[in-house]
C-alpha cells in the first residue's frame, strides 16, 4: 500500500530530536524554529516528560471513558491553575479540529442556534464544522457548505454587531493571533467589544487557541491580553507537546448534560500524563516569562535585518515580513543553514514558532543565518 499523497514534503528524515535541535539520518543537525507546527511547547524529548510517559505506559494506557480517570480529574484542576481559568470546566479531545468541532456544538446546543461568525484568512481546522468557519475554499468540500458560516473582517466591529443583532447567531469564533492566515489579530478594544455584543445578544464567543495558547504570546492564553472572557477557549498543539490531544474549556455557568459531547480516545491515559508533564515543566522552568524574554531579544535583533518589513504576532509566535516572497528563503534556511521555519497563506511571511524553552543564542545562529542568506 502506498501512502495517499497530500503532503509536499522537504527530504529530510528526522530520526531522534532533543530541546531545540532535531537530527536527520544522515546525522545533519537542525535548528528546530517551527516546533512541527507551533506543537513542541517544552522542547523535544524533554526527560521529564519522556519519563512520565514511560512510566505510564507500564501502568495503563488507554481504557475508556465509562470508568473514573483521575489523570483527566488532575490534569483539569492544573490547567485550570496554570492558565488562571478556574471558573472553566474541560472537555478533552485529541485534535484542534475536534476542539472546534465540540465547541461549536455546544454553542448550537445551548443557543439553539447555527449560525456562525468567522473571520477572513482564519484557520479552524479541516472537519466538519471546522473547516466549514475556515476561510480557504481549497480545502472545504461541497459537503462543508451545508454550515452557515459569515466570514467578516477583523476589527470592524460594526459589521459585526450587525450581524449579532439579526438573532441567528451561535456563535462568533476568533483566534487569539492568527496563525496560518498570517499572524493578524484583534484590537484590545475590538475583543472588549465583541464580547459584550456577543453577551448581550445571546452568542457564545469561543477562543481559539489551538496555536496561540500555551505560553506562545507570552501569557497563557492570547486573550488574557485583552482582559476578556470567552465562552469557550480551545486548545490542542502545545497541550501535548507532540502527544495528541485536544481540550475545550467551557465556563461553568455552561452545564454539562451526560452524553452531550462524547469521545473514544480524548483524555486517555498517556495523553493526559503528557498535558500534565507539560503544564509541570512549563511551571517549573518559567517557560512563559523565557518567551517574553526571547520574545525581546528577538524584536531587537531583527532589527539588524532591513529586508523584513514588519514583524508581527506576539511572543514567540511571530511572522517576519518580507517584500519578497519566502518559500525560496525557507528553503535555503533549511538546507544550506539548517534551520526550520514555516510559511503562512501570505506568501512574504516567513513563520517562527519555537519550542518555548530556545534560548538567545539560538535567535543569533538565526539572524546570522538570514544575514548571510540575504
Ligand atoms: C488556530 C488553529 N485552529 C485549529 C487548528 C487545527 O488543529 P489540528 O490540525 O490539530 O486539527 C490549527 C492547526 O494548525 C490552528 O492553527
Amino acid at each position: 500500500m502506498n501512502l495517499f499523497n497530500v503532503y509536499p514534503l522537504y527530504d529530510i528524515r528526522p530520526i531522534r530530536a532533543e530541546v531545540c535541535y532535531i537530527w536527520d539520518d544522515k546525522n545533519i543537525k537542525y535548528l528546530d524554529l517551527y516546533g512541527g507546527h507551533g506543537v513542541i511547547s517544552i522542547g523535544h524529548s524533554h526527560e521529564d516528560y519522556v519519563e512520565r510517559l514511560k512510566d505510564q505506559l507500564d501502568r495503563i494506557g488507554f481504557y475508556s471513558n465509562s470508568v473514573q480517570n483521575p489523570l483527566q480529574v488532575e490534569l483539569a484542576g492544573k490547567l485550570g491553575k496554570s492558565s488562571n481559568c478556574e471558573d472553566y470546566n474541560l472537555f478533552l479531545c485529541n485534535s484542534g479540529a475536534e476542539a472546534n468541532e465540540n465547541a461549536l456544538k455546544m454553542a448550537s446546543f445551548i443557543t439553539k442556534k447555527k449560525r456562525v461568525i468567522s473571520f477572513k484568512n482564519s484557520f479552524h481546522g479541516r472537519t466538519s464544522a471546522a473547516v466549514a468557519v475556515t476561510d480557504n475554499e481549497q480545502i472545504t468540500a461541497p459537503i462543508n457548505k451545508q454550515q452557515e458560516v459569515t466570514f467578516l473582517d477583523l476589527d470592524k466591529i460594526d459589521q459585526i454587531l450587525y450581524e449579532l443583532e439579526k438573532g441567528d447567531v451561535c456563535a462568533v469564533i476568533i483566534e487569539g493571533v492568527q496563525g496560518v492566515g498570517g499572524l493578524d489579530e484583534g484590537s484590545t478594544d475590538f475583543f472588549k467589544r465583541l464580547e459584550k455584543g456577543c453577551n448581550e445578544n445571546d452568542v457564545l464567543l469561543i477562543l481559539d487557541e489551538i496555536q496561540s495558547g500555551y505560553g506562545r504570546t507570552g501569557k497563557f492564553f492570547a486573550f488574557q491580553h485583552h482582559g476578556i472572557k470567552p465562552d469557550i477557549i480551545t486548545t490542542a498543539k502545545g497541550m501535548g507537546n507532540g502527544f495528541p490531544i485536544g481540550g475545550v474549556l467551557i465556563l461553568d455557568r455552561i452545564k454539562a448534560e451526560l452524553g452531550i459531547l462524547g469521545t473514544t480516545f480524548g483524555g486517555n491515559h498517556l495523553a493526559c500524563s503528557a498535558a500534565i508533564s507539560v503544564l509541570d515543566v512549563i511551571a517549573k522552568e518559567d517557560l512563559i516569562a523565557n518567551v517574553n524574554t526571547v520574545s525581546t531579544y528577538f524584536f531587537e535583533r531583527i532589527k539588524e535585518i532591513p529586508m523584513v518589513r514588519k514583524v508581527k504576532g506576539r511572543g514567540l509566535m511571530l511572522g517576519l515580513e518580507f517584500d519578497f516572497e519566502v518559500a525560496d528563503l525557507r528553503k535555503k534556511l533549511i538546507f544550506d543553514k539548517h534551520i526550520f521555519t514555516g510559511g503562512s497563506a501570505n506568501k512574504n511571511l516567513l513563520r517562527i514558532l519555537p519550542p518555548l524553552c530556545v534560548t538567545k543564542e539560538q535567535i543569533d545562529a538565526f539572524v546570522d543565518a538570514l544575514k548571510e542568506l540575504i
